[in-house]
């Protein structure tokens, strides 16, 4: 009976269909998409840490309008994604706990400090340079909540990316000092964003299964390429240079990067990254000078509901 299930299941997807919560699916399914879908999550609100850190020292009110807008929707892409990740049966408690306890992972790539302004727009042209490519690639998930929540996030990762690259080029243009504060943020991040797009498809476990099932529709290898070949003419049209030797087009138009530190790459992920630390504590004291809002909310609802809250 399982094999005929698990028939159904792959033809549905082969014939491009959406699993919506209510149908049968693979438990490596269900457990595959908790997994993704919700340190997918945490990385929204984790990632809402580097930029805040310049609402208060933002160098204009346009600018500071634009980056409260845009930690705002990072906010809210948690909470969609938090959503999505509950319509497969597990609670919001317990994602919580798994960020909390250091078991979760989250993206790389907020493990690094924000030194100046100028990684505020780096950040905007390449973090979410890099997230639209994923991103868009997810938004054909056949995994419905997910594949939904996707669309609407890439729509506001346009304005992220675009708000990014605008003031980038700006400082390019700009004063000597401002050429070199927006030089040391593209050396600085550039290769941090590689590495968020995921190891190499050869040392990617996931990969093989998550293809299969039609949840990525591309390999992290072929969303890297995407990402690199946008990104790497664009920057140096600028006049800023990219912190690798070994970069240049191929014959077939391709940018060919150098190797990429997957040393430092793991020990990110393992807990040792610049600002490990500093994050999960931020997260940690949130958590707890926000418990009388949730202490509040749940005294609020037992009052209006007769029955006892269990
Ligand atoms: N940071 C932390 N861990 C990472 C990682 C990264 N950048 N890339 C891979 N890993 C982890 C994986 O989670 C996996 O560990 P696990 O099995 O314990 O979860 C391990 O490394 C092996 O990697 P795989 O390639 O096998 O893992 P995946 O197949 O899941 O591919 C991924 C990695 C491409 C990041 C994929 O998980 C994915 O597409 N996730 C959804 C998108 C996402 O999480 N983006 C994070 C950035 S959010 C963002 O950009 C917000 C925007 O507003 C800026």
């Amino acid at each position: 009976d399982y094999a005929l299930r698990l028939a159904e299941f792959e033809a549905r997807i082969a014939r491009g269909e959406k699993i919506e919560p209510g149908d049968w699916m693979p438990e490596e399914y269900r457990r595959q998409l908790v997994r993704m879908i919700s340190q997918h999550a945490h990385s929204e609100v984790v990632g809402m840490l580097p930029e805040g850190a310049w609402i208060t020292r933002a160098p204009s009110l346009k600018r500071k309008m634009i980056l409260i807008a845009k930690v705002q929707d990072e906010a809210g892409h948690g909470q969609y994604l938090y959503h999505a990740a509950e319509t497969l049966g597990i609670s919001r408690e317990e994602m919580l706990e798994a960020l909390l306890s250091g078991r979760a992972k989250y993206s790389s790539i907020f493990n690094y400090p924000t030194l100046t302004w100028a990684d505020i727009g780096t950040i905007g042209w390449l973090v979410d340079g890099a997230a639209i490519k994923n991103q868009t690639m997810l938004a054909q998930c056949s995994y419905g909540p997910y594949s939904r929540a996707m669309v609407r996030i890439c729509a506001e990762e346009t304005f992220h990316h675009k708000q990014g690259k605008e003031m980038v080029i700006a400082y390019a243009k700009g004063t000597p000092k401002q050429r070199q504060m927006a030089q040391d943020a593209i050396n600085r991040w550039w290769w941090p964003a590689l590495m968020m797009l995921g190891p190499h498809d050869a040392d990617s476990p996931n990969s093989e299964v998550l293809i299969r099932w039609g949840v990525k529709t591309k390999s992290n290898d072929t969303v890297r390429q995407e990402f690199i070949n946008e990104h790497a003419p664009e920057i140096l049209a600028t006049g800023l240079s990219l912190p690798d030797p070994e970069l240049h087009q191929d014959p077939q138009g391709n940018w060919r990067h150098g190797p990429i530190n997957w040393e430092e790459f793991w020990s990110v992920v393992g807990g040792n990254g610049p600002m490990n630390k500093e994050r999960l504590e931020a997260r940690r004291r949130a958590h707890t000078e926000g418990a009388w809002v949730r202490e509040a909310l749940e005294a609020y609802a037992a009052k209006k509901s007769p029955i006892p809250m269990a």
